[in-house]
Order: C-alpha cells, then structure tokens, then sequence
C-alpha cells in the first residue's frame, strides 16, 4: 500500500526551517523502519533539510502517518507551503520482494532515490545457547541481509543510470562492543561494519558514498524496558560518561551532516554518537595512584 501526501500543489517555492546543510534540497531519501524512533527522527529531519521523503514502516501505518505528518509539519511550517514530497511505503526488509516493490515505488514516484538509510531493526534477548534458529533468522534477516539487499538494490539503480547515492546505516556501538544475551543483534551490527566499509571501497569510483552511524544508548521505543522506569534508566546512564542517554534528534543530525555535500569526501566510516560509551568508561578515573 503506498499513499502519496503532496504539497507542491499548493507552492512551488520551497520554506524550509532547518535547510542548515548543503546539498539536500529536492533530494529523495529512503529510510527504512521510519515509523518511529531514530529512524522517524531522520525522516522528519531530511524533511527539513529540504529532501523529499519515503517513510518505509513494517505495520504500524497510523504511527508512519504521524510521522509524515510531523515532518510535513516541521519542513513547511504552520502554512503548508512547500516543494516536497512525502511517501508511505508499506515493507517489511526481512523479505526481497517487499524491498523489490519498495525501490520501484520510490523510484517511480520520485524519478530517482539518493540517500538510503537503513534503520529498520530488531532484537531479542536470549542467553546465546538457547536462541532459537527462526529469532537467530529473524534478527540477521532484518538488521543485517535487509540493509544489504536495500543497499544492493540502491546501487544497482545508482550504478545503470550512472547517477551515484548515499547509503547510512544505522549501526550500534554493539557493531565493537560485545552484547552477551543478544548474539544475533551483535553480529548483526558487527557485519554492518563490514557492510559499510566494503561497499563504500567497492563503489568509491563510482561516486557512491557509504557511510554508518553507531548510536549509543537511545530513547526509543526499542528501549522501552529501561526508558520508561527510572531506576532502570539511572542504571543505564550511570555507564555513559557523559552521564546521559541520547535522543533520536542527535542521531538525525549526524544523519543530515553524513548524506550532505558538507561530507562529500567521508566514505567507509562508522561514526559513533554515544556520550562516550566506546571510550572505555571503566577508566574514566585512575585504577590506582
Ligand atoms: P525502534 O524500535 O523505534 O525502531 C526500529 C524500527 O524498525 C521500528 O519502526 C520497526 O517497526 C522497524 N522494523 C523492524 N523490523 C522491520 C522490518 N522487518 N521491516 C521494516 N521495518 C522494520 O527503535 P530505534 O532505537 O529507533 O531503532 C532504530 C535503529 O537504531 C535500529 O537498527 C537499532 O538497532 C539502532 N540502534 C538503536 C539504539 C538505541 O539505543 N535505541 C542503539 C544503537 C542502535
């Protein structure tokens, strides 16, 4: 099911709030998993950067409506003036043909896509012995096989109409850190590394930038055991040297500054936002004198 929300009608003239980095006026972005947390913070921020915008979300078509809406909302102000566009895109990226209907949507809709996020993720606690084999699937099959069939499927188009993209993806500090009881989310994101530097090296003559963000502990729903109770969450942070968890806004801005012309020369590298969480904590004092 695709619905398409159009306010070109109404002004050719673009009014954008943000409009801070280069280069991302009128281009289309992709972001998968959009309906919620960081990955609809990207949307509703690349909204405001002036890029025309496809939500992709699994189910919840009420909450990729709300964030259509905000970023409508935030891109074009109280009056609905504004030369982008916006698109729902039903998917889920644990299955080929559903990313298959997803970039024809896109392109056909937009005339072309240039910036691909790939956020959709999942994850499911287990001790690593007792995983069963369809989560063990079901884990890799989206975080990780869905980023790389997107990606392939973006640089497939990139590569034939010789008109080169962007790829993010949406990494974790697990991508270095180790994460016992969630086997299949740590390799997940530790092959997002590879993914990322692989076909940034692979496709770097052709234009093609990859590049990945490594969030820290967010506030989002995928958090919801620890954000939503304060001593859990008190827990948490005290293991951040920054003192704090992040917030999906701060995620969104790498995102903006990485898919821009300010980055233009930055491929193959995992950016971590995560209040110093890969800094190794444990030695934030001295051990001994
Ligand atoms: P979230 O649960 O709000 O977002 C994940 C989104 O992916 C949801 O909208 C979900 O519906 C969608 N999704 C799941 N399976 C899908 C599928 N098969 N097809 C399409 N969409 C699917 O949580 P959050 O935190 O916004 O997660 C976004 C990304 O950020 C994930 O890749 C996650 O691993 C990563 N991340 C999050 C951190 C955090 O602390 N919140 C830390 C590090 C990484």
């Amino acid at each position: 099911m695709t619905m398409l929300f159009n306010y070109s009608a109404l002004s050719s003239r673009p009014l954008h709030l943000h409009h801070t980095m280069k280069g991302l006026t009128g281009k289309t972005a992709l972001i998968t998993g959009a309906s919620s947390g960081i990955g609809q913070a990207i949307a509703i921020r690349l909204a405001e950067e002036g890029c025309n915008i496809a939500i992709n979300y699994r189910s919840n078509a009420e909450e990729a409506e709300d964030t259509e809406a905000i970023a409508m909302q935030q891109a074009c102000g109280q009056v609905e003036q504004c030369g982008m566009q916006s698109l729902l895109i039903k998917g889920d990226v644990s299955k080929e043909q559903d990313i298959l209907n997803m970039m024809n949507t896109v392109v056909d809709k937009f005339g072309s896509l240039d910036i691909l996020v790939n956020n959709a993720g999942i994850q499911i606690e287990k001790p690593s012995h007792e995983v069963p084999t369809d989560d063990f699937d079901r884990v890799i099959g989206t975080n990780l096989r869905g980023a790389y069939l997107c990606a392939r499927e973006a640089i497939k188009c990139w590569v034939e109409h010789q008109h080169p993209g962007v790829i993010i993806n949406i990494s974790s500090v697990h991508e270095i850190i180790p994460r016992p009881s969630y086997i299949s989310y740590s390799i997940s994101k530790g092959g997002m590394g590879n993914l990322t530097r692989t076909l940034a090296l692979e496709y770097a003559k052709q234009g093609i930038r990859v590049n990945a963000i490594a969030p820290g502990a967010t506030i989002t729903p995928i958090n919801q055991a620890w954000t939503d109770d304060p001593e859990q969450k008190a827990i948490v942070e005290s293991h951040i040297p920054m003192g704090r968890a992040g917030n999906s806004e701060e995620m969104a801005a790498a995102v903006a500054f990485l898919v821009s012309d300010e980055a233009t020369y930055i491929t193959g590298q995992t950016l971590y936002i995560d209040g110093g969480l890969t800094l190794y904590a444990d030695f934030q004092e001295p051990w001994s004198a």
